[in-house]
């Protein structure tokens, strides 16, 4: 089964074409990040019309590489929770649109659903059930992923997201948007020693986290440095902070898995990217002897393949949206996006 799919909840525009839920026929990105770096940061408005000027032209530029013509395929996907709301909207109406039009299903799917599939894309024998450490930039969750349409959360953070503390520590330290890469190089031969940072603990939650404390402390340090005319070592504050923020994620996601004596232990999202959590995760998977799986760097950030992935066991679980599905901002990951009203 081919599904053409749509992702355009934050700032990139992009269609795919999977089939079987596993195999990439075609995938396209455009990127409107060179845009947002001008503002620091998404700028929605921006965003939704940049998908609007973009969608036909990457959703044909899909099709063409996959060989097919819409017609061909045989349900049309798109992203429609959550994200920024006018962002999803476009690519959840053209979807909607082109699928009805063709009189093909159309399936609405989950962008954290999503993230979590780009797994099934790299690994082929990959299936549920298994633990899911998702950090993306406007999440951070940590999930246990009984089916492929079924998810139960176990913890999450009580704030920010770790991609966005990512991208506000970068913006503090002067490397612009996105973050998340650029603090990852920086941190690089940085030593993480040089500035203590906090590591906050939720009360009664051992599996919630926090990480605005966090992002304060960096803020603050650079703030008290500037103030005092002294020189940062920016190399060493951005390695103290990816070091915190592995030593809040992996601890937590290790007592997940002996909790739950899961060994399959996934990690899904545009954090997922980072080089020191990938390596911590190695390291938590081989003292344990526990499977890992992560994804490749170019399914870690925003694409439509992933969509088409997920959407494929969607599908297979009925889960159909009719012409008047919406889009939402917010939608949890246990949410049925299909039967949501408001
Ligand atoms: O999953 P994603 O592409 O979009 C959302 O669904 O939010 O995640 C984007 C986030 C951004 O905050 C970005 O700074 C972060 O992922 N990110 C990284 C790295 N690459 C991307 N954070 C840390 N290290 C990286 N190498
Ligand atoms: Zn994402």
């Amino acid at each position: 089964m081919n599904i053409l799919a749509i992702e355009s909840s934050c700032d990139e525009t992009a269609a795919a074409v999977i089939a079987d839920g596993r195999r990439i026929l075609s995938s396209v990105i455009d990127s409107q990040v060179q845009t947002h770096a001008l503002y620091g940061g998404v700028v929605p408005e921006i965003a939704s019309r940049g998908h609007m000027e973009a969608i036909v032209r990457v959703t044909d530029a899909a099709l063409q590489q996959a060989g097919l013509r819409a017609g061909e395929v045989d349900a049309v996907a798109a992203t429609c929770a959550p994200g920024l709301i006018g962002a999803l909207l476009v690519g959840a109406n053209f979807g909607k649109a082109l699928a009805f039009s063709l009189g093909k299903p159309f399936v609405p799917v989950h962008h954290i659903r999503g993230h979590i599939a780009a797994n099934y894309l790299a690994f082929p024998d990959l299936a549920p059930p298994f633990l899911t450490l998702v950090a993306s930039g406007g999440h951070s969750l940590l999930v246990l992923v009984q089916d492929y349409t079924e998810f139960q959360i176990l913890g999450g953070t009580r704030d920010d997201a770790a991609g966005e503390a990512f991208d506000k520590v970068a913006r503090v330290l002067g490397v612009g948007y996105p973050g998340g890469p650029k603090i990852d190089a920086m941190a690089r031969g940085g030593d993480p020693a040089k500035y203590p940072l906090p590591h906050a603990k939720v009360k009664d939650a051992p599996l919630d986290f926090s990480f605005s404390g966090l992002k304060t402390a960096v803020i603050n340090l650079a703030h008290n440095a500037s103030q005092k005319g002294q020189e940062l070592d920016k190399p060493a504050l951005a390695a103290a902070f990816c070091a915190a923020v592995v030593d809040t994620l992996v601890p937590r996601l290790e007592l997940a898995a002996e909790q739950t004596g899961v060994q399959n232990i996934v990690c899904a999202g545009g954090v997922a990217a980072n080089s020191w959590l990938r390596q911590a995760l190695h390291e938590m998977a081989a003292r344990h002897n526990w499977a890992l799986y992560l994804p490749p760097l170019a399914l870690c950030g925003d694409n439509a393949a992933m969509i088409g992935s997920q959407a494929y066991y969607e599908y297979l679980a009925g889960n159909l949206g009719s012409t008047l599905q919406n889009a939402f901002a917010t939608a949890g990951i246990d949410e049925n996006i299909c039967t949501k009203i408001s």
